[in-house]
């Protein structure tokens, strides 16, 4: 039944007797078994205070984030624990435009050209740094080391040099334990008021602490040299946003330019580091993709360091990172609030309550992605189409991510750089699961080992 048309009901409900006790045994094994169960349809999860819907079909799915995007604010509980590291969720954030709109400047295509060859030396440098301190065989922790060479390869694009290299990594950690600790349970726990305490609380407020201790003193530098005030000063996102002016000439005060800065680190570091330390248990299970991928970029890149010419040819290397991003898809979970009551495809959506849309479901429906849980690079060769809605890796509508250009762009870099210049082996563990937080990280740590590009 098309969208919005024929007689309506209420959507079908899992019950509280069912739902809690699975959510809280595994969250990620729960969400994917209701998902199964609902078929496609539109499902109330009933959890007592809150009753999120849980959508799936990319038709749908086009209707709450694009079609009827406004009906659909992206605010609410879900969002809650967030906002004390980065602020007001864009939904409810008047000054939301504005930064989005700084966003997009230092994402555009255009941009990112003129700094992908210094990105790129970047990358290769702290890639042979990398190989230098860990011998053949040791293992490597993924998440620490990517995570350095992510803050390194963005440091001075983002921010210029109002930074020090050890300042961005403090920044760094403060900003992997704050999305850890506590936050996992509360987002998705969102209805346990923030009087109770949760494990994990103290920490969360460490290191928000910590992050403010480095930002803010950013801020009040650059005010001193007058950014802001005048034009020029600097293309880093502290001078983008200081001289940012709404359409009234409205500006943002430090708060707002403090969370523009630190929303910017939290959704593009967290998301491409974990993205990638995906990569190594998937190309663990599948040698054939590893032995293409390294095929490509021996013959394209070899062991020189890559550069913005090589990005166009390295066509594999990107198809593998977007199904890497359809399996493990690390935003999994993209929560909205209906603002008044809609109907879709039959299905009563009440205002006021929650929908969460899921890349991780849409990515396993079976009639739009034939044998969803294989891994196969080639659903994303030229020529082959779907549903626009079918592949939400990087959301959909309005609020559509700013950064994916940028992420592939930073993406192939690290993996021409890593497997062209090393040979990465997964040192553990394998078949590792995933786990449902701030993104979808593995539940355990992931190590590799680099071994010299000569040994076999
Ligand atoms: C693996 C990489 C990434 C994934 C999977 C990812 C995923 C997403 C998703 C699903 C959304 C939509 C959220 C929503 O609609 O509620 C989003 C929004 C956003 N992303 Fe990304 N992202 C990635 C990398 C990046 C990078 C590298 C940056 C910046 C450099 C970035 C910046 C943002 C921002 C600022 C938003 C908020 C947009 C808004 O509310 O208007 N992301 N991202």
């Amino acid at each position: 039944m098309p969208v919005g048309v024929g007689s309506v009901r209420e959507a079908r409900t899992v019950p509280f007797h069912q739902s809690l006790p699975r959510l809280l045994r595994d969250p990620l094994g729960a969400i994917e078994e209701m998902g199964r169960e609902s078929d496609g349809e539109i499902t109330r999860v009933n959890l007592g205070v809150l009753r999120p819907y849980l959508v799936t079909r990319p038709e749908h799915v086009q209707h709450i984030l694009r079609d009827n995007a406004a009906n659909y604010r992206r605010e609410g509980l879900m969002w809650k624990p967030l906002s004390r590291l980065v602020g007001e969720p864009s939904g409810a954030d008047p000054a939301w435009p504005l930064k989005r709109r700084i966003f997009q400047t230092l994402l555009t295509g255009k941009n990112i050209e003129t700094y992908t060859d210094e990105m790129a030396a970047t990358i290769a440098a702290n890639v042979d740094d990398l190989g230098r301190r860990y011998g053949a065989g040791a293992p490597v922790d993924c998440s620490d080391e990517l995570t350095r060479i992510v803050y390194r390869a963005i440091l001075r694009i983002f921010i210029g040099d109002r930074l020090s290299l050890a300042d961005a990594d403090r920044l760094g950690e403060a900003i992997t334990i704050a999305t850890t600790s506590s936050f996992r349970s509360r987002m998705l726990l969102p209805f346990v008021p923030h009087a109770v305490p949760l494990p994990g609380d103290h920490a969360f407020h460490q290191a928000v602490q910590k992050v403010d201790d480095i930002i803010f003193p950013i801020i009040e530098e650059a005010r001193r040299q007058g950014v802001g005030e005048r034009e020029g000063g600097g293309h880093d996102i502290v001078s983008l946003l200081l001289r940012a002016r709404d359409d009234e000439g409205g500006k943002l005060d430090d708060q707002g330019v403090r969370d523009g800065v630190v929303s910017l680190f939290v959704a593009g570091t967290e998301t491409t580091v974990t993205a990638l330390s995906w990569l190594w248990v998937v190309l663990d299970a599948h040698p054939d993709v590893m032995g293409r991928l390294r095929d490509e970029i021996e013959d394209v890149v070899g062991t020189a360091q890559p550069t913005r010419a090589h990005l166009p040819r390295l066509r594999y290397t990107k198809m593998v990172l977007q199904e890497l991003l359809r399996i493990y898809s690390v935003g999994w979970i993209i929560p909205r609030i209906v603002d008044r009551d809609d109907v879709i495809d039959g299905v009563r959506m009440h205002r006021g309550a929650t929908v969460a849309v899921s890349p991780y479901l849409t990515h396993r429906v079976p009639d739009v992605w034939p044998d969803p849980q294989a891994f196969d690079p080639e659903r994303f060769a030229p020529g082959r189409s779907r549903h626009r809605f079918a592949y939400l890796a990087f959301g959909a509508g309005p609020h559509q991510c700013v950064g994916s250009v940028f992420f592939t762009v930073e993406a192939q870099l690290i993996v021409a750089s890593m497997i062209g210049r090393l040979r990465p082996v997964l040192h553990g563990p394998a078949g590792v699961r995933p786990q449902a937080g701030l993104t979808l990280k593995p539940r355990e740590p992931i190590a590799i080992s680099l071994d010299p590009v000569n040994a076999k």
